[in-house]
């Protein structure tokens, strides 16, 4: 990755927008988004001037080589890391401008997070894994048993609700991790290679599953992806090369909502 004082100022883009979703605020919108890490005396931009636009209620997939910036882009808009320079829009609300708190706050009820490592907690079981987050988020007692029993069910791991992670295939944890983030009926998921670890009838799976749940809940998925799976599935392919997106596949063209 090359120094910053290489890179030219950044150009006024237009954004990417999904076509198939409806008007108005856009879920997620980044303005001229840079994340500059130093390294000694060394800069690297892994995201240099990213300008997009996802609409609400749509899924979106974010491809690029690994290095690219997608998993810093990724924690940029989910608030888990800071942007250099630029702005990042939640739903209109541009979330430099919020508090620790609520930001926080607006993490643990609205944002579901999917990492490329599964971020299961080793000492407790997959039920306990789901209805952690309901606990964090104050739900009480039979409505966080509900709610994660129909989790765990929705990604097909009831007979494994008891078992530990170590006990558990890469994609069994995987689809712990999926359960947890959806668990909070989130209104934004932030997924990194979530079909990752899965065999391709199971990512299959998963990724309809994912798209159903957009459909049925409104809600606005990002998802970091290798797998060339997912064309089918999402409403937009989003691809960055070197801290930037370069370009956008309508990944089904012929479809009007
Ligand atoms: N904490 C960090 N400190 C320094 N450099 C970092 C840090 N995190 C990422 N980078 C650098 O930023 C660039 C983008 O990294 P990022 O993890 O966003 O890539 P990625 O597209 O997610 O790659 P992969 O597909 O391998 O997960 C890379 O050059 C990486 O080395
Ligand atoms: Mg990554």
């Amino acid at each position: 990755m090359s120094s910053i004082s290489e890179f030219a100022p950044a150009e006024n883009v237009e954004a990417p927008r999904v076509k198939h979703a409806s008007s108005g605020v856009a879920a997620i919108e980044t303005i001229d988004l840079w994340r500059i890490y130093h390294l000694g005396s060394l800069e690297v931009a892994a995201l240099q001037g990213v300008n997009l636009r996802i609409e609400q209620g749509s899924f979106v997939a974010l491809k690029g080589r690994s290095g690219s910036g997608k998993t810093t882009l990724l924690n940029c808009v989910g608030g888990l890391d800071q942007p250099s320079r630029g702005q990042i829009r939640i739903m209109g609300e541009e979330i430099g401008g919020w508090s620790e708190r609520k930001l926080t706050e607006w993490r643990r009820m609205q944002v579901g997070f999917i990492f490329q490592s599964f971020g299961l907690m080793p000492s407790l079981s997959a039920y306990e894994n789901v209805e952690l987050i309901l606990r964090i988020s104050g739900v009480k007692g039979k409505e966080r048993h509900r709610r994660s029993v129909d989790a765990l069910d929705l990604v097909g791991l009831t007979p494994w609700m008891d078992h530990r992670p170590f006990e558990m295939s890469g994609g069994q944890q995987q689809r712990v991790a999926i359960a947890r983030s959806l668990v909070n009926e989130p209104k934004l998921i932030l997924a990194d290679e979530p079909t990752g670890e899965l065999d391709s009838n199971t990512a299959q799976e998963i990724l309809g599953l994912f798209r159903s749940i957009v459909r049925e809940r409104n809600m606005t998925f990002l998802m970091v992806t290798h797998d060339s799976l997912v064309d089918e599935f999402v409403d937009e392919v989003l691809i960055l090369r070197d801290g930037q997106v370069v370009s956008t596949l309508d990944a089904q063209p012929e479809q009007t909502e």
